[in-house]
């Protein structure tokens, strides 16, 4: 007889930033989609985080949520497989933030490296808030209200992980082992550089969405920023700097492909218009099956409200259990 495995259980969430490009394909979604195949996966739309960073202008969050879920599902993100729900659906993460909020220390949360970060980049926004400084108890709330042991992040999110362990640690401590410390699943994401060769991101105006038509990505690429250093067709350049082969030969071409362009790059012996031209019908064709769907859930968003209501619901019940739990501990209800 065939022995049921107990399923890890996976949490992570994105804040709703509106549609994806392929830097959150490749660096977050993917990894989803090889977790989502064994593990007992919680994979959440984390609006109140959203508000944290754009509470003065809320107007796009509604818009934002609905299309990234879409991406989700676009994908393959599957909810008959995955729980996909809203954060703000299920309260108990703001009970548990609460009650979390009276054993967080002030220095934990002041010292946070991505705090400090954040504070001194995002300067067109006043981020002076409580809410802001306490970000990653809400994301502890997060984690540990589903009782999660694995938490699927990029390193940026590192800080924020080892903060909820410790927040987590805290609470055992006082009111007897409640949680399992959630671990870090540092995600190995390959780096996915935006037109300009800087990071890919929406904020940088340089990002190919899994929306982005044929034509678009066609253009994009063909655009794209090289190899700085080879200014003239009969210079050599380096693959190894050139986002290009970092963000799209490497994770797209096949390895004759590959060898062709190393070759011919080194040497000059191809030129950057031959060499992109090589590699632009392998993400048209990869994208093509997702905007496919997508095409049919954008039809269709009542459905996908659907799928968000039911899956939210899911997500409270074991949200309720754990917080039963948690008054019982903590000498409440
Ligand atoms: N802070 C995460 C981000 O910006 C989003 C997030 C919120 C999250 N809560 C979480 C990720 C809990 C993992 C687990 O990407
Ligand atoms: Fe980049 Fe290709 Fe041009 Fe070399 S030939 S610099 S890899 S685009």
């Amino acid at each position: 007889m065939a022995v049921e495995k107990r399923r890890v259980r996976i949490l992570s969430g994105m804040r709703p930033s509106g549609k994806l490009h392929l830097g959150h394909y490749h660096g977050v979604l993917e990894n989803w989609l090889e977790l989502q195949r064994d593990h007992d996966c919680y994979f959440f739309v984390a609006d109140w985080h959203a508000l944290t960073t754009e509470y003065s202008d809320p107007s796009g969050l509604r818009d934002n949520i609905i299309e990234m879920v879409i991406d989700w599902l676009s994908v393959g993100i599957d909810p008959e497989r995955s729980v996909i729900f809203l954060q703000s659906g299920v309260k108990e993460h703001a009970e548990l933030f609460v009650l979390l909020a009276m054993i967080t220390p002030l220095g934990w949360l002041e010292r946070n490296p991505t705090y400090k970060e954040q504070l001194s980049e995002l300067k067109d926004k006043d981020l002076h808030t409580f809410g802001f400084l306490g970000y990653p108890v809400l994301q502890t709330a997060d984690i540990i209200v589903y009782r999660a042991e694995k938490v699927p992040v990029g390193i940026d999110q590192a800080p924020h992980i080892e903060l909820a362990r410790e927040i987590t640690r805290r609470f055992n401590y006082l009111y007897g082992d409640t949680f399992p410390e959630p671990q870090t699943l540092l995600t190995e994401s390959p780096k996915v550089l935006g037109t300009d060769g800087r990071k890919m991101s929406k904020s940088y105006n340089n990002a190919i969405y899994l929306d982005d038509p044929p034509e678009v990505v066609d253009k994009k690429i063909r655009t794209m920023v090289t190899d700085t250093a080879r200014m003239k067709r009969r210079d050599p350049g380096n693959p190894d700097v050139c986002p290009v082969y970092i963000s799209f030969h490497s994770l797209y071409s096949d390895e004759e492909t590959r060898r062709w362009v190393r070759e011919g790059c080194t040497t000059a012996g191809i030129g950057c218009i031959e060499c992109k031209r090589s590699v632009i019908p392998n993400v048209i064709e990869r994208l093509a099956p997702i905007q496919e769907r997508r095409r049919e859930l954008v039809k269709d968003p009542d459905r996908v409200r659907a799928v968000l209501d039911r899956d939210t619901a899911k997500a409270r019940a074991v949200a309720q259990e754990t917080m039963e739990m948690v008054r019982r501990a903590m000498g409440l209800g």
